[in-house]
């Protein structure tokens, strides 16, 4: 469902969602798991720090089931029939030893970038921070130099009615947001 926007806004952020269900039949092509990552990786960040280190599993391989066994159990739920799990990690000390202040948002741009291109490629993605930390760190033996930031389940949209319950209602509820009034604090044009 779109968007209700207060004025026309670019395609794919209005109709762009986080769907819980996913088509499992669908495997993800080698050159839109290349292309989605080629467009993390262009995202600014501070100093051009790049901190965002990403961890790839297509379904079926040990990557995907390492990552999917750090999931809360809901998120297990409907995100092991994605087409990839996808964990960020980041860096959080630069080269020179100093701390990387900056090392979540500019992980937030780089997989802002990554969600986008993913819809325009008509796929979909969806971010989760329910995920158990520590196990994702052992499951995929991380570096220690590393912290996990988020996971993404990519793939291919299925109907709404492949879920139930909660989860149905979830997938068909309307996306809401605060008005334009509420976070622009100052300076909103009349
Ligand atoms: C950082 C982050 C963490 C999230 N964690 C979860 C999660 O663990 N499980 C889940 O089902 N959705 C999760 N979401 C999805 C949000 O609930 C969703 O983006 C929000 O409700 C807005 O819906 P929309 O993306 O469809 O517009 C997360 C989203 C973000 C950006």
């Amino acid at each position: 469902m779109r968007a209700e926007t207060s004025t026309p806004i670019n395609e794919i952020m209005a109709t762009r969602r986080s769907p819980r269900s996913f088509n499992e039949e669908v495997v993800i092509s080698d050159t839109d798991l290349i292309a989605i990552l080629e467009a993390a990786r262009w995202a600014p960040s501070a100093f051009n720090g790049q901190p965002w280190r990403y961890f790839v599993g297509k379904r079926g391989d040990e990557t995907f089931s390492q990552i999917l066994s750090s999931l809360g159990e809901f998120n297990q739920k409907w995100a092991y029939k994605s087409s990839a799990l996808i964990l960020v990690a980041s860096t959080t000390s630069k080269s020179d030893g100093t701390p990387h202040a900056d090392f979540q948002y500019d992980c937030g741009l780089s997989v802002a970038q990554l969600v986008i291109e993913a819809h325009d490629r008509g796929l979909v993605a969806h971010q989760m921070t329910g995920y158990d930390k520590e196990k994702a760190i052992q499951a995929l033996s991380i570096d220690e130099s590393l912290t996990p930031v988020v996971v993404l389940a990519i793939g291919t949209q299925d109907v709404p009615e492949k879920l139930a319950g909660p989860m149905l209602d979830r997938e068909l509820a309307k996306r809401e947001r605060l008005p334009l009034e509420t976070i622009v604090v100052r300076g909103l044009p009349a």
